[in-house]
């Protein structure tokens, strides 16, 4: 897959190898303030490895996007279960941002997540990470309600969600 039109960089988009282990990792540390042991990647990894990609730009990983795949209550209505794919880590290295790249890695992931029979997206943001609020935005997710205090240092995080199955009308 490629960049942004008119941008000067391209990247592409490929499944997560146990080889980028180390540099996932990296781009989660330096990104984010919710880290994880290599334990926590390789078994996302093993798990769910369509929902786990990595976006590459002249042989250097700029980002990733990790997601599980899990069974409970809709994140629309106030009943129901349903199978959700859930984000729960994306990352673009700084100096890579604003390229395209974080929603290209998001669509990917909603792509895939049909075929582990996931009918809803979902995912924490922090309520302050304007950035990351917008692109759930663009890219048709919702906000579904805050969860007070829902991050290690008291922020309160926003539950987005989408419905990657459209609902049939009529008859
Ligand atoms: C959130 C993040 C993954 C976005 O990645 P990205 O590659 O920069 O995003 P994109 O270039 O695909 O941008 C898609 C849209 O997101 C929004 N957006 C991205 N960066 C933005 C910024 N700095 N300010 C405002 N809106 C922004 C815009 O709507 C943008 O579309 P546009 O460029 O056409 O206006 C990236 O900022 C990041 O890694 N942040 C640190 C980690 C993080 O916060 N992860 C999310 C945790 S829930």
């Amino acid at each position: 897959m490629a960049g942004k039109q008119g941008m000067q960089t391209t990247f592409t988009l490929r499944q997560f190898k146990p080889n980028d282990l180390e540099h996932v990792m990296n781009i989660n540390r330096i990104c984010l303030p919710e880290n994880y042991s290599p334990y926590f990647f390789m078994d996302l990894y093993e798990r769910f490895p369509q929902t786990f990609i990595v976006a590459e730009q002249e042989l250097e990983i700029v980002g990733y996007i990790m997601c599980r795949i899990e069974t409970g209550m809709t994140s629309f209505g106030l009943f129901g279960i349903s199978r959700k794919g859930h984000v729960v880590s994306i990352a673009v290295l700084p100096k890579h941002q604003r390229k395209g790249v974080g929603a290209a890695l998001m669509e990917n992931a909603m792509k895939n997540m049909p075929q582990y029979k996931a009918k809803e997206i979902y995912l924490e943001v922090r309520t302050s990470n304007t950035p990351a609020v917008n692109m759930y935005k663009k890219l048709g997710l919702q906000i579904i309600r805050r969860n007070r205090r829902y991050y290690a240092d008291g922020e309160d995080a926003y539950l987005m969600a989408k419905r990657l199955v459209e609902k049939k009308t009529g008859s």
